[in-house]
């Protein structure tokens, strides 16, 4: 019997190395492309022996049957092949094999273990939420920190060692506005209460006293060259902004699960430019244009006119600048394999400039080129369709959002559940609320505008943290029901292969959650994983309808409670990759 994780994978290699084995002619150039199949198939279909034979002039099924004949025995005994059609090929694994399957996976461990992907081992920074400071974090931000996250933890999962660096913007132009305004009329109790909600008062007082070509815009420029320059008053205020932004941001993100290994925002890299104008143009990759330093590439259509500013023609770095030089650090000091930033699709072209340009400069300069990715996503909307914001126009406060999504799940669980005490149903509404707000965003590709919409991310039903979340919750039940522990050795040594329609399509499921890990990390998209979950609960909940698990009969009810067992664990751990806390009563 052959027993691995990811069977897709196992079966595409065993493919390759029969048609070498059969002698295929130009067996090298064979991609037998196996993918999960339509479940009515099979499990696993082989597409590539068509256009492989058809090109080479094969008779695609005489192929297909060489192909199946050379498969190492062991394998051929775990499916069902049939030779379907012109020449694909599908597998059908036996109870025994999933039997055999559902066994060996049985712990986080294992399934971490199987999961490992090509990039085990390396170093990837992923940089996340990166909200400007002073400033109230949007929803944009919420969407990165939920993605980012999710994309965090899907790395970690299959073998790499991640960087979570949070790039705030704590640098520009803004700051001699805001000590402008500060200097004159901060109200220290407000920021006591609200430092974040008394800054953005302040820039906007300063903001407004400041007009173009005044006096006391001047008076805030020279506010600024005094941070600019070391002025310890200016510093010491500047850091101040930082830290109380960063001790208000981190509220979210506790509620989130989200801790960053480092805040190196744009401010970090103030030292770091000059060396990248320098390479620059050593490079021959910049070039001076109206005083300003600019990038273009010639090969692209529309980047050959429209430059890349890299110096502003006063002299001042930028976004731009500041991101090439983190570019270069994240590769030089942590040693980055992979770089990934989330931020939403209006900065592509930003990224896709930007990218361009680190690969050229690094590839002349001999540096290694790190695998580089912009992870967007698209706008939040309300219902209506519009940006979303409050009735007033304000940004929403992600605080009194998040509150507003416990408030709701606290509604729905003391209706579902009004007898356990009162103080669980709280902390259940905890989970349930926060969780819906995450797996509302983690739940669809990530290209797509998202609707926030309260009644859909709370059913409980659909593809929804309640619904995921409640399928859990009665596992758990069935098993304080039966007295046993999920995963107890003694009960699952007596399971026999599973035999009812409905656990064989559950045990089938269950062997397909690599490829959802698999397609949700070389997508860089959670929603795969998701997907997956919800289907696996729908065929768990199909099984629970056809099946009775607490039966007398203590074979069938090990043979059940061993996919109870697996389908909890499943569901727990694709959860937490998402991001999400999980409980066991609900
Ligand atoms: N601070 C930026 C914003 O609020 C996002 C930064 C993303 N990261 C980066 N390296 N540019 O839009």
């Amino acid at each position: 019997m052959h027993v691995s994780f990811n069977l897709a994978a196992d079966l595409d290699a065993a493919l390759a190395a029969a048609a070498v084995a059969a002698g295929l002619p130009d067996a090298a150039a064979f991609l037998p492309e196996v993918r999960t199949a339509d479940p009515r198939h099979g499990d696993f279909q082989a597409n590539g022996v068509l256009g492989f034979a058809k090109a080479r002039k094969l008779n695609p099924r005489a192929t297909a049957e060489q192909l199946v004949a050379a498969l190492p025995p062991a394998l051929r005994e775990s499916f069902d092949l049939v030779i379907a059609g012109p020449g694909f090929i599908n597998f059908t694994l036996k109870p025994a094999a999933l039997l055999a399957w559902v066994r060996a996976f049985d712990s986080v461990a294992r399934l971490r273990t199987g999961a490992a992907a090509a990039h085990a081992g390396q170093t990837w920074v992923v940089d996340y939420s990166s909200p400007n400071t002073a400033k109230q974090m949007h929803v944009g931000h919420l969407r990165s920190a939920v993605i980012g996250e999710a994309i965090c933890r899907l790395l970690e999962f299959t073998g790499a060692r991640v960087i979570r660096d949070n790039h705030l913007g704590d640098w520009g132009t803004q700051f001699g506005k805001l000590i402008y305004g500060y200097k004159r009329w901060v109200d220290r109790d407000a920021l006591a209460r609200d430092a974040i909600e008394e800054l953005e008062r302040l820039y906007k007082l300063g903001n407004n006293a400041t007009p173009d070509g005044s006096p006391e815009l001047e008076e805030a420029r020279r506010e600024l060259v005094k941070l600019q320059n070391g002025d310890a008053e200016n510093v010491a205020l500047w850091r101040t902004f930082s830290e109380v932004s960063l001790a208000a941001f981190q509220q979210i993100y506790d509620r989130l699960g989200i801790r960053f290994d480092y805040h190196l925002g744009e401010s970090f890299y103030n030292d770091k430019v000059d060396r990248v104008y320098r390479e620059l143009e050593e490079t021959k990759l910049a070039e001076i244009s109206e005083g300003a330093l600019v990038v273009f590439h010639p090969e692209h259509p529309r980047f050959k006119t429209q430059p890349f500013l890299v110096r502003k023609a006063d002299g001042a770095s930028n976004y731009a600048s500041t991101d090439l030089a983190t570019a270069l650090y994240r590769t030089e000091h942590f040693n980055a394999h992979g770089i990934v930033v989330v931020t939403d699709f209006r900065q592509a072209d930003h990224f896709e400039q930007l990218f361009l340009t680190v690969k050229k400069w690094f590839a002349a300069r001999g540096y290694r080129v790190p695998e580089l990715h912009h992870v967007t996503f698209g706008a939040v909307t309300g219902e209506d369709g519009k940006a979303l914001k409050t009735r007033s126009g304000d940004v929403i406060r992600l605080k009194a959002l998040l509150d507003e999504a416990v408030d709701r799940a606290y509604a729905i669980v003391s209706e579902k559940n009004a007898e356990l005490p009162e103080a669980e149903r709280r902390a259940i509404a905890q989970i349930v609320g926060v969780g819906a707000v995450q797996y509302a965003d983690l739940s669809q590709n990530r290209s797509s505008n998202y609707v926030f919409s309260w009644d859909k991310m709370l059913a409980l039903d659909g593809n929804t943290a309640p619904y995921l979340l409640y399928a859990i919750a009665r596992i758990h039940s069935i098993f304080r029901r039966a007295g046993v522990t999920p995963g107890d050795p003694a009960t699952e040594s007596a399971a026999t292969a599973p035999e009812t329609p409905a656990e064989i399509a559950l045990a089938r499921k269950l062997t397909k959650f690599p490829d959802a890990i698999r397609l949700a990390v070389e997508t860089l998209r959670p929603h795969y994983l998701g997907l997956y979950l919800f289907e696996l609960a729908g065929d768990y909940s199909s099984f629970n309808n056809a099946d009775k698990v607490l039966v007398d009969d203590a074979t069938v009810r090990a043979r059940r409670l061993l996919l109870c067992a697996r389908t909890l664990l499943q569901l727990e751990t694709g959860l937490q990759l998402l991001g999400l806390r999980t409980l066991t009563r609900m």
